[in-house]
């Protein structure tokens, strides 16, 4: 090679944005690691700047000072999806996606299978601590207004993760090809048909024809697995986005100086740290002693498509949604799919300027309704769609979207704007 090849051009001969002092050709590796660090340690990061990253992102950024408990549920999903994901490759390890061998091959997983029990039982009440930490992950979001700008895309890819968590619990529960995944598929691809035009097609491509039999249980198979990686993927994205605005806080102000703040470490580490153990002593006490309080007991009987159950019920995180689309009549799926859908648009419909509920009186009642919406339509979703329970889903289903689409909107223009404080700090007393 001549020295020509190698020679950098004179930084005038280039646009500004190829100059070599703007980018990294031409200069030595350095490490933003501190100088008493190892050596090796500096020399391996600064050519793959691993360490430092974490200790830029985890150690010493700098986080808002007065973060309640709440703020440690992302924290608790993050470590309940790595659990889910490993125990489900032990799982997927003796699983059989065929429709003579599944149910057989979880029931020998459950019995034979060293600690197959253990293994199983972690994987399906991880499920359920899972979408519960969700649930209050995003109630949090909206009682403290983290949706706001600049927080769209962060709650942007927090709701593609709900889908897709959604779409790979379902996927989930029909593997062992119990009565309930049998039926709740009928049911699912039934409404899926039901779209005009698209449904049927789309329905008989996903689920390779319209009668459900072993080319069915592969696609859902592979489904499962695929979105739960993906969502791994989807959560790196989401905390990069968490990390370019910084998080929020229960004032709802921004952070204006570094008094405002303390290093994520050690502070919420340990913070963090303390709710993780008390969050692993609630699912230890749900594996150990109530292994089967939150599944239904039809899906530990064969899939039989000759025999219906009396009442096909999903299991409980999707029950509010459930219970939309049975109370909607034909406008079901539209009505459940439109009111996850509706939360997308969250950060465009909220108009107001203030964030926390804190400082949004008539927003705290709203959201405290829409709470107990909610619940009731997960009740009701475990009720047979008629009488009072009928009458109640449809209200619950209207004032969810009253909320959303009509009260949320009006209320940023009456509301009476209120005195914030200074700052964090000026508000936890911290001296200049
Ligand atoms: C697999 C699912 C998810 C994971 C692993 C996850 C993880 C996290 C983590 C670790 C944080 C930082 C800690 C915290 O504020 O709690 C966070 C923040 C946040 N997440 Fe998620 N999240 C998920 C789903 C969602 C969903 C479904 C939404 C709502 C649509 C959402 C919206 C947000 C928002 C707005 C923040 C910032 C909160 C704030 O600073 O006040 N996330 N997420």
């Amino acid at each position: 090679m001549s020295d020509q090849d190698t020679a950098v051009l004179p930084d005038d001969d280039l646009p500004p944005e190829r100059r070599p002092s703007e980018h990294r050709y031409g200069r030595a590796p350095v490490s933003d690691l501190p100088h008493d660090a190892h050596p090796v340690t500096r020399w391996l990061d600064s050519r793959l700047p691993v360490i430092s990253t974490f200790r830029r992102e985890y150690v010493t950024y700098p986080m808002p000072r007065n973060l309640n408990g709440l703020w440690a549920f992302g924290a608790f999903i993050t470590v309940t999806l790595v659990v889910l994901l490993v125990s489900g490759l032990f799982l997927a390890i003796n699983y059989t996606a065929t429709v003579a061998q599944a149910f057989s091959s979880v029931e020998t997983i459950d019995r034979q299978v060293s600690s197959g029990w253990l293994v199983r039982s972690v994987h399906m009440g991880g499920v359920s601590m899972f979408f519960a930490a969700l649930y209050v992950h995003v109630w949090k979001s909206l009682w403290y207004g983290s949706y706001k700008a600049p927080r769209e895309v962060l709650w942007l890819t927090g709701m593609l993760l709900m889908v897709m968590v959604m779409v790979a619990a379902f996927a989930g529960y029909v593997l062992p090809w119990g009565q309930m995944s049998y039926w709740g598929l009928t049911v699912a691809s039934h409404a899926l048909s039901s779209v005009p035009l698209v449904g049927g097609p789309l329905s008989d491509w996903l689920l390779g024809g319209s009668s459900l039999g072993d080319a069915a249980l592969h696609r859902i198979y592979v489904l499962h697995f695929l979105t739960a990686f993906a969502i791994f993927g989807v959560v790196g994205l989401h905390i990069l986005a968490l990390h370019v605005t910084g998080s929020n806080n229960p004032l709802g102000i921004e952070v204006t100086s570094p008094r405002d703040t303390i290093p994520f470490h050690p502070y919420y580490t340990v913070k963090d740290g303390l709710g993780l153990a008390l969050f692993a002593l609630v699912f230890a006490a749900l594996i150990f002693f109530l292994p089967g309080w939150l599944t239904l007991p039809d899906n530990y009987i064969p899939a039989n498509p000759l025999s219906t159950p009396a009442d096909i019920t999903p299991e409980w995180y999707f029950a509010p949604f459930y219970a939309i689309l049975r109370a909607g009549g034909p406008f079901g799926l539209v009505l459940s799919a439109g009111s996850l859908a509706v939360l997308f648009a969250v950060p465009w419909l909220d108009r107001s300027e203030v964030r926390s509920a804190r400082y949004r009186p008539i927003y705290r009642w709203m959201l405290l309704v829409l709470l107990a919406s909610a619940v009731l339509l997960g009740v009701a979703g475990f009720r047979q769609p008629a009488g009072v329970w009928l009458v109640l889903s449809r209200l619950a289903t209207a004032y969810w979207l009253l909320h959303f689409l009509v009260l949320l909107p009006l209320l940023g223009r009456i509301e009476a704007r209120p005195r914030l404080p200074a700052s964090i700090a000026a508000h936890e007393g911290v001296a200049a």
